[in-house]
Protein backbone atom coordinates (compact mmCIF):
# COMPACT_ATOMS: atom_id res chain seq x y z
CA UNK A 1 0.00 0.00 0.00
CA UNK A 2 1.13 3.22 -0.74
CA UNK A 3 1.83 6.07 1.77
CA UNK A 4 -0.57 8.66 1.98
CA UNK A 5 0.60 11.50 0.52
CA UNK A 6 -2.16 14.29 0.34
CA UNK A 7 -4.14 14.62 3.41
CA UNK A 8 -3.66 16.14 6.43
CA UNK A 9 -4.93 13.42 9.03
CA UNK A 10 -6.31 15.16 12.41
CA UNK A 11 -5.30 11.86 14.26
CA UNK A 12 -1.70 12.52 13.62
CA UNK A 13 -2.18 14.98 15.98
CA UNK A 14 -2.22 12.43 18.70
CA UNK A 15 0.53 9.93 19.48
CA UNK A 16 -0.53 7.13 17.37
CA UNK A 17 3.04 6.64 16.73
CA UNK A 18 1.83 5.98 12.51
CA UNK A 19 -0.99 3.86 13.05
CA UNK A 20 -3.66 4.38 10.69
CA UNK A 21 -7.55 2.43 10.56
CA UNK A 22 -7.30 0.98 6.93
CA UNK A 23 -10.29 -0.79 5.10
CA UNK A 24 -8.79 -3.22 3.97
CA UNK A 25 -11.85 -5.08 2.55
CA UNK A 26 -15.35 -4.32 1.63
CA UNK A 27 -18.15 -6.74 0.78
CA UNK A 28 -21.91 -6.63 0.42
CA UNK A 29 -24.88 -8.73 -0.35
CA UNK A 30 -28.38 -8.43 -1.25
CA UNK A 31 -31.29 -11.36 -1.49
CA UNK A 32 -32.05 -12.30 -4.72
CA UNK A 33 -35.95 -11.51 -4.90
CA UNK A 34 -36.73 -8.07 -6.48
CA UNK A 35 -39.69 -6.23 -5.89
CA UNK A 36 -40.31 -3.45 -8.12
CA UNK A 37 -42.53 -0.31 -8.05
CA UNK A 38 -44.73 -2.06 -10.40
CA UNK A 39 -45.12 -4.89 -8.24
CA UNK A 40 -45.89 -2.39 -5.29
CA UNK A 41 -48.80 -1.32 -7.38
CA UNK A 42 -50.59 -4.26 -6.74
CA UNK A 43 -50.10 -4.34 -2.83
CA UNK A 44 -51.37 -0.38 -2.51
CA UNK A 45 -52.69 2.57 -3.86
CA UNK A 46 -49.58 3.66 -5.29
CA UNK A 47 -47.89 4.35 -8.79
CA UNK A 48 -44.24 3.91 -10.14
CA UNK A 49 -44.44 7.71 -10.98
CA UNK A 50 -44.85 8.82 -7.62
CA UNK A 51 -42.52 6.97 -6.27
CA UNK A 52 -39.70 7.40 -9.15
CA UNK A 53 -40.33 11.27 -9.02
CA UNK A 54 -40.78 11.57 -5.21
CA UNK A 55 -38.13 9.30 -4.03
CA UNK A 56 -35.75 7.88 -6.87
CA UNK A 57 -36.23 4.57 -5.93
CA UNK A 58 -37.44 2.11 -8.78
CA UNK A 59 -37.11 -1.61 -7.39
CA UNK A 60 -35.73 -3.04 -3.89
CA UNK A 61 -34.42 -6.49 -2.54
CA UNK A 62 -36.70 -8.85 -0.39
CA UNK A 63 -35.04 -11.64 1.83
CA UNK A 64 -36.78 -14.90 1.49
CA UNK A 65 -39.16 -16.21 4.74
CA UNK A 66 -35.80 -18.08 6.30
CA UNK A 67 -33.40 -15.48 5.05
CA UNK A 68 -32.28 -13.21 7.96
CA UNK A 69 -30.32 -10.33 9.01
CA UNK A 70 -27.53 -12.64 9.94
CA UNK A 71 -27.19 -14.39 6.83
CA UNK A 72 -26.55 -11.25 4.93
CA UNK A 73 -24.39 -10.08 7.44
CA UNK A 74 -22.68 -13.09 6.87
CA UNK A 75 -22.15 -13.20 3.16
CA UNK A 76 -21.66 -9.62 3.30
CA UNK A 77 -18.79 -10.22 6.25
CA UNK A 78 -17.10 -13.32 4.22
CA UNK A 79 -17.03 -11.32 0.70
CA UNK A 80 -15.43 -8.58 2.47
CA UNK A 81 -13.00 -11.20 4.92
CA UNK A 82 -11.72 -12.72 1.32
CA UNK A 83 -10.92 -8.97 -0.48
CA UNK A 84 -9.12 -8.03 2.45
CA UNK A 85 -7.57 -11.29 2.61
CA UNK A 86 -8.23 -11.91 6.02
CA UNK A 87 -9.56 -15.43 7.88
CA UNK A 88 -11.99 -16.17 10.51
CA UNK A 89 -9.55 -16.66 12.96
CA UNK A 90 -7.96 -13.57 12.64
CA UNK A 91 -11.15 -11.27 13.99
CA UNK A 92 -11.25 -9.56 17.15
CA UNK A 93 -14.45 -8.01 16.95
CA UNK A 94 -17.77 -8.18 15.34
CA UNK A 95 -19.74 -5.19 15.40
CA UNK A 96 -23.58 -5.42 13.74
CA UNK A 97 -25.12 -2.33 12.82
CA UNK A 98 -28.75 -2.77 12.49
CA UNK A 99 -32.53 -2.32 13.56
CA UNK A 100 -33.62 -5.32 12.14
CA UNK A 101 -32.03 -7.86 14.63
CA UNK A 102 -32.46 -11.32 14.23
CA UNK A 103 -34.53 -11.31 17.85
CA UNK A 104 -34.17 -9.21 20.66
CA UNK A 105 -31.38 -11.02 22.46
CA UNK A 106 -28.81 -12.40 21.81
CA UNK A 107 -26.99 -9.94 19.22
CA UNK A 108 -27.20 -10.88 15.87
CA UNK A 109 -23.31 -10.15 15.82
CA UNK A 110 -22.66 -12.97 17.85
CA UNK A 111 -25.28 -14.98 15.32
CA UNK A 112 -22.93 -13.64 12.61
CA UNK A 113 -19.85 -14.86 14.83
CA UNK A 114 -21.00 -18.54 14.73
CA UNK A 115 -22.07 -18.70 11.37
CA UNK A 116 -18.47 -17.54 9.70
CA UNK A 117 -16.54 -19.04 12.29
CA UNK A 118 -14.82 -16.04 13.66
CA UNK A 119 -14.45 -17.79 17.35
CA UNK A 120 -12.09 -15.55 18.52
CA UNK A 121 -13.79 -12.33 18.20
CA UNK A 122 -16.26 -10.41 20.73
CA UNK A 123 -19.81 -9.68 19.18
CA UNK A 124 -22.21 -6.76 20.06
CA UNK A 125 -25.11 -5.04 17.97
CA UNK A 126 -24.75 -1.28 17.52
CA UNK A 127 -28.27 0.66 16.99
CA UNK A 128 -27.90 3.43 15.21
CA UNK A 129 -30.90 3.08 12.72
CA UNK A 130 -29.53 4.57 9.16
CA UNK A 131 -26.38 6.08 10.46
CA UNK A 132 -25.32 2.55 11.97
CA UNK A 133 -22.57 1.93 9.38
CA UNK A 134 -20.43 4.92 10.18
CA UNK A 135 -21.53 4.48 14.02
CA UNK A 136 -19.65 1.27 13.44
CA UNK A 137 -16.86 2.36 11.57
CA UNK A 138 -16.07 5.30 14.25
CA UNK A 139 -16.57 2.60 17.51
CA UNK A 140 -14.70 0.08 15.20
CA UNK A 141 -11.78 2.27 14.74
CA UNK A 142 -11.60 3.39 18.45
CA UNK A 143 -9.95 -0.10 18.69
CA UNK A 144 -7.69 0.00 15.97
CA UNK A 145 -6.38 3.22 17.60
CA UNK A 146 -5.68 2.08 20.90
CA UNK A 147 -4.22 -1.12 20.03
CA UNK A 148 -6.67 -3.09 21.50
CA UNK A 149 -7.73 -4.89 18.78
CA UNK A 150 -5.89 -5.53 15.34
CA UNK A 151 -8.67 -6.50 13.29
CA UNK A 152 -12.51 -5.61 13.49
CA UNK A 153 -15.44 -6.37 10.93
CA UNK A 154 -17.83 -3.82 11.16
CA UNK A 155 -21.35 -5.13 8.92
CA UNK A 156 -24.08 -2.98 8.26
CA UNK A 157 -27.42 -5.81 8.09
CA UNK A 158 -30.98 -5.31 7.62
CA UNK A 159 -34.37 -7.39 6.72
CA UNK A 160 -36.37 -4.23 6.96
CA UNK A 161 -39.31 -5.93 5.36
CA UNK A 162 -40.23 -7.63 8.09
CA UNK A 163 -40.71 -4.20 10.14
CA UNK A 164 -42.68 -2.82 6.97
CA UNK A 165 -46.43 -2.32 6.82
CA UNK A 166 -47.62 -3.53 3.34
CA UNK A 167 -50.56 -2.17 4.32
CA UNK A 168 -49.26 1.56 4.38
CA UNK A 169 -47.92 3.34 1.46
CA UNK A 170 -46.21 6.04 2.89
CA UNK A 171 -43.03 3.83 4.17
CA UNK A 172 -43.81 0.48 2.31
CA UNK A 173 -42.85 1.45 -1.11
CA UNK A 174 -39.33 3.37 0.41
CA UNK A 175 -37.33 0.28 2.20
CA UNK A 176 -35.11 -2.72 1.16
CA UNK A 177 -33.05 -5.18 2.56
CA UNK A 178 -29.01 -6.52 2.37
CA UNK A 179 -26.03 -6.04 4.22
CA UNK A 180 -22.25 -4.58 3.61
CA UNK A 181 -19.14 -4.89 5.81
CA UNK A 182 -15.73 -3.51 6.42
CA UNK A 183 -12.94 -4.90 7.75
CA UNK A 184 -10.57 -2.39 9.59
CA UNK A 185 -7.31 -3.30 10.28
CA UNK A 186 -4.12 -1.23 11.14
CA UNK A 187 -1.96 0.12 8.26
CA UNK A 188 0.77 1.95 9.53
CA UNK A 189 1.56 5.56 8.05
CA UNK A 190 -1.12 4.16 5.12
CA UNK A 191 -4.23 5.12 3.85
CA UNK A 192 -7.54 5.14 5.80
CA UNK A 193 -10.20 6.64 8.01
CA UNK A 194 -8.95 9.89 8.38
CA UNK A 195 -11.75 10.84 10.76
CA UNK A 196 -15.64 10.41 11.75
CA UNK A 197 -18.37 12.26 13.66
CA UNK A 198 -21.36 10.48 15.18
CA UNK A 199 -24.57 13.26 16.00
CA UNK A 200 -28.33 12.40 17.63
CA UNK A 201 -31.36 14.01 19.16
CA UNK A 202 -33.11 12.39 21.13
CA UNK A 203 -36.11 14.80 21.39
CA UNK A 204 -37.24 13.96 17.95
CA UNK A 205 -37.53 10.28 18.57
CA UNK A 206 -41.16 10.14 17.36
CA UNK A 207 -40.48 10.96 14.12
CA UNK A 208 -39.28 7.63 12.75
CA UNK A 209 -39.66 4.71 14.90
CA UNK A 210 -41.63 1.09 15.72
CA UNK A 211 -42.73 1.57 19.01
CA UNK A 212 -43.95 -2.02 20.02
CA UNK A 213 -41.74 -4.90 21.01
CA UNK A 214 -39.73 -3.45 23.57
CA UNK A 215 -39.99 -2.56 27.60
CA UNK A 216 -42.42 0.35 26.96
CA UNK A 217 -44.73 -1.72 24.66
CA UNK A 218 -44.23 -5.11 25.18
CA UNK A 219 -45.97 -7.39 23.04
CA UNK A 220 -49.72 -7.86 23.63
CA UNK A 221 -52.72 -8.60 21.01
CA UNK A 222 -53.45 -5.10 21.96
CA UNK A 223 -50.11 -4.11 20.50
CA UNK A 224 -50.20 -6.44 17.24
CA UNK A 225 -53.72 -5.40 16.40
CA UNK A 226 -52.96 -1.45 16.91
CA UNK A 227 -49.74 -2.56 14.00
CA UNK A 228 -47.33 -1.22 16.84
CA UNK A 229 -44.51 -3.74 15.82
CA UNK A 230 -44.63 -2.02 12.54
CA UNK A 231 -42.08 1.02 11.49
CA UNK A 232 -43.32 4.59 11.52
CA UNK A 233 -42.49 7.41 10.01
CA UNK A 234 -43.26 11.21 9.70
CA UNK A 235 -41.73 11.43 5.89
CA UNK A 236 -41.94 15.27 5.64
CA UNK A 237 -40.35 16.11 9.21
CA UNK A 238 -37.76 13.59 8.60
CA UNK A 239 -37.06 14.90 5.27
CA UNK A 240 -36.34 18.50 6.62
CA UNK A 241 -34.01 16.76 9.69
CA UNK A 242 -32.09 14.74 7.25
CA UNK A 243 -30.73 17.41 4.62
CA UNK A 244 -29.80 19.76 7.79
CA UNK A 245 -28.01 17.08 9.53
CA UNK A 246 -26.66 15.49 7.16
CA UNK A 247 -25.13 19.08 5.67
CA UNK A 248 -24.17 19.77 9.60
CA UNK A 249 -21.90 16.17 9.51
CA UNK A 250 -20.09 16.44 6.17
CA UNK A 251 -18.93 20.07 7.02
CA UNK A 252 -17.54 18.97 10.28
CA UNK A 253 -15.53 16.17 8.85
CA UNK A 254 -14.40 18.26 6.31
CA UNK A 255 -13.25 20.96 8.43
CA UNK A 256 -11.36 18.18 10.71
CA UNK A 257 -9.05 17.46 7.75
CA UNK A 258 -8.76 21.01 6.54
CA UNK A 259 -10.91 19.67 2.93
CA UNK A 260 -12.85 21.31 0.51
CA UNK A 261 -15.28 19.39 -0.68
CA UNK A 262 -14.23 19.96 -4.69
CA UNK A 263 -11.06 17.80 -2.93
CA UNK A 264 -13.99 14.84 -2.45
CA UNK A 265 -13.38 12.23 -5.24
CA UNK A 266 -16.73 10.21 -4.08
CA UNK A 267 -20.07 11.59 -1.70
CA UNK A 268 -21.20 8.25 -0.43
CA UNK A 269 -24.83 9.37 1.37
CA UNK A 270 -27.00 7.66 2.70
CA UNK A 271 -29.47 6.50 0.41
CA UNK A 272 -32.63 7.30 1.63
CA UNK A 273 -34.32 9.34 -1.53
CA UNK A 274 -32.86 11.26 -4.50
CA UNK A 275 -34.08 14.69 -3.69
CA UNK A 276 -32.34 14.43 0.11
CA UNK A 277 -29.07 13.66 -1.93
CA UNK A 278 -29.17 16.47 -4.42
CA UNK A 279 -30.41 18.91 -1.42
CA UNK A 280 -27.35 17.68 0.43
CA UNK A 281 -24.78 17.84 -2.34
CA UNK A 282 -26.44 21.08 -3.96
CA UNK A 283 -25.59 22.72 0.02
CA UNK A 284 -22.47 21.59 0.09
CA UNK A 285 -21.19 22.23 -3.60
CA UNK A 286 -20.73 18.76 -4.35
CA UNK A 287 -21.13 18.26 -8.59
CA UNK A 288 -23.48 15.76 -9.52
CA UNK A 289 -20.60 12.98 -10.83
CA UNK A 290 -18.92 13.35 -7.78
CA UNK A 291 -22.03 11.32 -5.89
CA UNK A 292 -22.39 8.06 -5.50
CA UNK A 293 -26.21 6.70 -5.96
CA UNK A 294 -27.52 3.44 -5.92
CA UNK A 295 -31.09 3.65 -4.49
CA UNK A 296 -33.43 3.23 -7.24
CA UNK A 297 -32.05 -0.59 -7.23
CA UNK A 298 -31.93 -0.80 -3.11
CA UNK A 299 -34.59 1.67 -1.85
CA UNK A 300 -33.76 2.38 1.89
CA UNK A 301 -31.58 -0.52 3.63
CA UNK A 302 -30.97 1.85 6.86
CA UNK A 303 -27.74 0.50 8.64
CA UNK A 304 -26.38 -1.25 5.01
CA UNK A 305 -27.01 1.45 3.32
CA UNK A 306 -23.50 3.03 2.91
CA UNK A 307 -22.28 0.16 3.47
CA UNK A 308 -23.60 -1.12 0.19
CA UNK A 309 -23.17 1.56 -1.93
CA UNK A 310 -19.19 2.21 -1.00
CA UNK A 311 -19.27 -1.44 -2.09
CA UNK A 312 -20.73 -0.91 -5.29
CA UNK A 313 -18.33 2.43 -5.66
CA UNK A 314 -15.05 0.38 -5.26
CA UNK A 315 -15.70 -2.60 -7.32
CA UNK A 316 -17.46 -0.38 -10.23
CA UNK A 317 -14.09 1.88 -9.72
CA UNK A 318 -15.62 5.13 -8.88
CA UNK A 319 -13.61 5.00 -5.64
CA UNK A 320 -9.99 4.04 -6.03
CA UNK A 321 -6.67 3.63 -4.23
CA UNK A 322 -5.87 7.14 -2.54
CA UNK A 323 -9.08 8.87 -3.84
CA UNK A 324 -10.93 10.82 -0.71
CA UNK A 325 -14.11 9.64 0.04
CA UNK A 326 -17.04 11.20 2.11
CA UNK A 327 -19.10 9.04 4.01
CA UNK A 328 -22.57 10.82 5.33
CA UNK A 329 -25.73 9.35 6.92
CA UNK A 330 -29.04 10.30 8.57
CA UNK A 331 -31.88 8.03 10.53
CA UNK A 332 -34.02 7.15 13.42
CA UNK A 333 -32.95 8.65 17.23
CA UNK A 334 -33.01 10.99 15.91
CA UNK A 335 -28.56 10.07 14.77
CA UNK A 336 -26.33 11.11 12.11
CA UNK A 337 -22.76 10.57 10.84
CA UNK A 338 -19.77 11.48 8.58
CA UNK A 339 -16.55 10.12 8.20
CA UNK A 340 -13.57 10.94 5.50
CA UNK A 341 -11.72 8.15 3.97
CA UNK A 342 -8.15 8.31 1.95
CA UNK A 343 -9.02 4.83 0.07
O1 LIG B 1 -33.64 6.56 6.40
C1 LIG B 1 -34.03 7.47 7.37
C2 LIG B 1 -34.37 8.71 6.78
N1 LIG B 1 -35.57 8.60 5.97
C3 LIG B 1 -35.83 9.60 5.23
O2 LIG B 1 -35.04 10.48 5.19
C4 LIG B 1 -37.14 9.68 4.48
C5 LIG B 1 -37.58 11.11 4.50
N2 LIG B 1 -38.84 11.42 3.83
C6 LIG B 1 -39.06 11.26 2.53
O3 LIG B 1 -38.24 10.72 1.81
C7 LIG B 1 -40.33 11.83 1.95
O4 LIG B 1 -40.94 12.65 2.89
C8 LIG B 1 -41.34 10.75 1.47
C9 LIG B 1 -40.82 10.06 0.23
C10 LIG B 1 -41.58 9.74 2.57
C11 LIG B 1 -42.67 11.41 1.10
O5 LIG B 1 -42.47 12.42 0.14
P1 LIG B 1 -43.21 13.83 0.28
O6 LIG B 1 -42.91 14.61 -0.92
O7 LIG B 1 -42.79 14.40 1.61
O8 LIG B 1 -44.72 13.41 0.23
P2 LIG B 1 -45.85 13.66 1.33
O9 LIG B 1 -45.61 12.83 2.54
O10 LIG B 1 -46.04 15.11 1.49
O11 LIG B 1 -47.09 13.08 0.60
C12 LIG B 1 -47.65 13.77 -0.50
C13 LIG B 1 -48.87 13.02 -0.95
C14 LIG B 1 -49.86 12.73 0.16
O12 LIG B 1 -51.15 12.89 -0.38
P3 LIG B 1 -52.02 14.20 -0.02
O13 LIG B 1 -52.18 14.19 1.46
O14 LIG B 1 -51.21 15.36 -0.52
O15 LIG B 1 -53.28 13.97 -0.78
C15 LIG B 1 -49.64 11.28 0.45
O16 LIG B 1 -50.80 10.64 0.94
O17 LIG B 1 -48.50 11.75 -1.50
C16 LIG B 1 -49.28 10.74 -0.89
N3 LIG B 1 -48.49 9.53 -0.84
C17 LIG B 1 -48.46 8.63 -1.84
N4 LIG B 1 -49.05 8.60 -3.03
C18 LIG B 1 -48.80 7.57 -3.83
C19 LIG B 1 -47.69 9.10 0.16
N5 LIG B 1 -47.13 7.92 -0.17
C20 LIG B 1 -47.59 7.62 -1.41
C21 LIG B 1 -47.35 6.55 -2.27
N6 LIG B 1 -47.96 6.56 -3.48
N7 LIG B 1 -46.54 5.52 -1.97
Amino acid sequence: MKPSKVVKNPRAKHDFKGRTCSITGVGSCVPERVLTNFDLEKIVETTDEWIVSRTGIKQRRIAAEKQFTSDLGAEAARRAMKKAGVTAEQIDLIIVATITPDMPFPATACVVQHKIGAHRAAAFDLEAACSGFIYGLEVGQQFIMSRTYETVLVIGAEKLSSIIDWKDRNTCVLFGDGAGAAILQNRANSHGLLTACMGADGSKAGLLSMPGGGSACPATVDSVTGRLHFLRMDGKETFKNAVNAMCTAAREVLQRCELDISQIKCVIPHQANRRIIDAVADRLGAKPEQLFVNLEKYGNTSAASVAIALDEAVESGAVQRGDLVLLVAFGAGLTWGAAVIEW
